[in-house]
């Protein structure tokens, strides 16, 4: 969803200028447009040539340049963003916005855009906390500007306290956010992710290779958009998506008991979970002996926890994954009726780029009246997208 997007970088001149690098590689990898405006005091951190080289923009520096003036530059600017960031926020720059100063580049281009502007501050905590820059923000808020604060920790300053700059994801996250329809503000959203466990005894379960990637980026996509959202998840290694309610489990059994829980305030329900279809007819307490392991490892069905939520359905929208190795088609359409689901996504899991583990997926969208739409192979962020715009499409009818 960035590819393409016009984004405005403000780079000021904080001991953190040097990590606003990082942004701008994140925000090019994901395929933005990124132009990087320095003020003067940023100059004296990081060269303009380091922007100009990860961005492949010409980075701007002054407000009146003669080669570059052929047009009113910080009206073009301003006019051409989508979104303004500035990382790092210095106390200064955010006293002049506050102000309406409007004397570099920087703030001429924030006193001119009508895009979304998102501040990242960076500061000694004695800056951060002083009452003149906390009055500047709630100012800044209430005028609809948007911040990500600042993480508390060691300072560059040698202090200890609130006043180091956001995590970059964080931060790519939240413009991410601010580039995102927001046509989920009405909707409560179940998302369901990643494998489930199934204990044999204390140090065995059966699971599969379920990593939680696409129903983590589902679980991103539908905040963004505005959506209030639950995540229901079986063990993984992935960091919790910020602004979401986050529900960890272990087995089907719990995965279940949170669904049915939950399903009751949810309009949307995604299971992208692989949930394991058998679990051990017994948990031992013991370790087992290896000698007694063939004899007592019987298995029984798992609850079908979407077939359940099925029956359940009334107006909200229902929608499955099926994960297969053969007849992709033929079985995601009995999954969908058998299931009561409005919407099922196929997914042939033995294409190379496609199914478990991997940052991408290749789907098939098939609804109710048979329709499907294929999707080629893109990003599990991406698919999450696609698929909520398909649910939005759903909603309407
Ligand atoms: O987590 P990743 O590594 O990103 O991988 C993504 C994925 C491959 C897990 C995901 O894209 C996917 O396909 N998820 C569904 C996996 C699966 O369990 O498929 P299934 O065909 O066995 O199940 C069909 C549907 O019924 C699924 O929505 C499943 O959540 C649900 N189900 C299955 C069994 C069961 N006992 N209860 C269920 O609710």
């Amino acid at each position: 969803m960035l590819k393409d997007r016009k984004i405005i970088l403000g780079v000021t001149g904080g001991i953190a200028a040097y990590k606003a690098a990082e942004l701008v590689r994140e925000l090019f990898r994901a395929g933005a447009e990124v132009q990087v405006i320095m003020t003067r005091s940023a100059q004296a951190f990081v060269t303009p040539l380091t922007f100009q080289t990860l961005s492949g923009n010409q980075v701007t520096t002054e407000l009146f340049n003669l080669i570059e003036e052929s047009k009113i530059r910080h009206v073009a600017l301003a006019d051409k963003a989508e979104a303004l960031v500035i990382a790092p926020a210095t106390a200064n720059i955010i006293g002049k916005i506050a102000a309406g100063i409007a004397d570099d580049m920087l703030t001429t281009v924030v006193m001119a855009t009508r895009a979304p502007i998102l501040l990242a501050p960076a500061m000694n905590v004695h800056m951060w906390e002083n009452p003149i820059c906390q009055e500047n923000i709630a100012k800044l808020r209430s005028r609809g500007y948007h911040f990500i604060d600042p993480e508390a920790g060691e300072l560059a300053c040698g202090y200890e306290g609130k006043g180091r700059l956001a995590e970059i994801p964080a931060i790519v996250e939240e413009i991410r956010t601010l580039l995102s329809p927001k046509d989920f503000s009405e909707e409560k959203v179940l998302v369901t992710a990643g494998p489930t466990e199934e204990p044999l005894d204390p140090v065995r379960f059966l699971t599969n290779r379920s990593s939680g990637r696409m129903g983590f980026a589902l679980a991103r996509a539908a905040r963004r958009r505005g959506a209030e959202v639950t995540l229901i998840s079986g063990p993984n290694a992935l960091p919790v998506p910020q602004k979401v309610k986050y529900v960890p489990v272990r087995s089907a059994d719990q995965m279940r008991e949170a669904v049915l829980n939950h399903l009751q305030n949810a309009s949307i329900l995604l299971m992208a979970a692989a949930v394991s279809d058998y679990r051990p007819k017994k948990t031992s307490p013991e370790k087992l002996k290896k000698s007694l392991l063939e004899t007592v490892l019987e298995l029984e069905l798992n609850p079908d926890i979407l077939a359940e939520a099925g029956k359940k359905k009334d107006s909200r929208i229902i929608v499955g994954f099926a994960a297969e190795t053969e007849n992709l088609l033929q079985n995601a359409r009995e999954k969908l009726k058998k299931k009561n689901l409005d919407l099922i996504v196929a997914n042939d899991v033995t294409l190379p780029g496609a199914g478990f583990e991997v940052e991408t997926n290749i789907v098939k969208l098939l609804d109710r009246s048979g329709k499907i739409e294929e999707l080629p192979l893109m990003s599990k962020e991406d698919l999450a997208d696609r698929l909520l715009d398909r649910v939005a499409r759903l909603r309407k009818s």
